[in-house]
């Protein structure tokens, strides 16, 4: 049986796995915020990024990538960096022992006797889930991506990026290929734990959001394939593109509807903020990149310090700890505003 996006039970606190966005509870998220916060703060200086990536300098981190990445695979790289940890790769698998008929199962447990910590993108999450249950608790875990399922740690940016604009009776509009899109259905759990907050799914019918995510929902949400009526609604607009390398959609895709530029940015609020996880096709012109509604370059920006908190939290490090911290207290004394 295909497991996906299913209903599972919140434990408080990350623990070692980061597999799903449900997983994750209301205090979790916003103590990740503030660590992220934090430690973003601290790396303003130089002895305050050295005392960082002193942090985890005796961990290890195997990245193991199956389907493409620019941004997940450089910033948590590029965190695992910030943190001291140091990291394998293994993007092509022509390169491995797979090409000689080696289970990916056996491979990745053989990753595990090597490293403290694997950040996996995948194109199954019947696989993430079958590494989560046959490895030991001990192994972190992330998945960075799964097929058309999950993309937690894409949720938990996007998460950050909207904490830090007002969360408060907010509405967000997800456009696009919803159908396919792991970060929408990621996103949507996660937000679905903010009172007041309402969804609008804006898609064509064959592209609209699947059921097993509109079934977990605890708040109000639409569904509609007119962007221009909703676009004045909203204080959010999430757009994303077509994710036609899964195939499966037999439905044509018009990108002139389900676009934002120079034409139709104007009927968006003047203090909306309009996000994307990227990579973009043309659903946003390059000129809305000079509006300052437009937060996308900030969203991504925002995803290396959040991957950065979200490691650190895995490895039980937490704002509280750093406070106490004899190191940080000097640096915050002599370095830090
Ligand atoms: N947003 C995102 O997952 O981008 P990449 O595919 O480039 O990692």
């Amino acid at each position: 049986m295909s497991v996906t996006a299913e209903k599972v039970k919140e434990e408080p606190g990350i623990g070692t796995r980061c597999i799903r966005s449900q997983q994750f509870d209301l205090d979790t998220l916003y103590k990740l915020c503030e660590l992220t916060d934090k430690i973003r703060n601290i790396c303003q200086t130089k002895e305050g990024s050295n005392y960082i990536s002193s942090l985890l300098n005796d961990k290890r981190a195997m990245l193991y990538f199956k389907q493409p990445s620019t941004r997940t695979f450089l910033s948590f790289q590029n965190a695992c960096h910030i943190l001291g940890i140091k990291c394998s790769e293994i993007r092509d698998i022509s390169t491995s022992s797979f090409m000689k008929g080696e289970t990916e199962l056996d491979g990745v447990k053989t990753f595990s006797q090597y490293v403290d910590l694997i950040i996996m993108r995948h194109t199954s999450t019947d696989f993430v889930n079958l590494i989560d249950s046959n490895l030991n608790n001990n192994m972190r875990i992330i998945n960075a991506g799964s097929g058309t399922d999950q993309h937690p740690t894409q949720a938990l940016l996007d998460f950050y990026t909207i904490y830090k604009y007002g969360f408060k009776n907010k509405k967000i509009a997800f456009v696009g290929d919803l159908n396919r899109g792991r970060t929408v259905r990621s996103l949507a759990l996660m937000l679905s734990k903010i009172d007041g907050m309402k969804l609008y799914f804006i898609a064509p019918n064959g592209y609209q959001i699947k059921s097993d995510i509109l079934e977990q929902l605890e708040v109000p949400y639409e569904l509609t394939d007119d962007l221009e009526s909703i676009m004045p609604l909203v204080d959010y607009i999430y757009m994303t593109r077509l994710q036609d390398e899964y195939g499966g959609i037999e439905e044509t895709w018009d990108p002139d509807a389900y676009k934002i530029d120079l034409n139709n940015v104007n009927r968006l609020k003047n203090n909306a903020i309009i996000l994307h996880p990227l990579p973009r096709r043309d659903e946003i012109a390059v000129e809305i990149d000079n509006d300052p509604r437009a937060k996308y370059w900030e969203q991504t920006a925002n995803g290396l310090w959040v991957r950065v908190a979200l490691i650190a939290s895995m490895f039980n490090i937490s704002a509280d700890d750093i406070d106490k911290s004899k190191d940080y207290n000097k640096i915050k004394r002599l370095y830090l505003k």
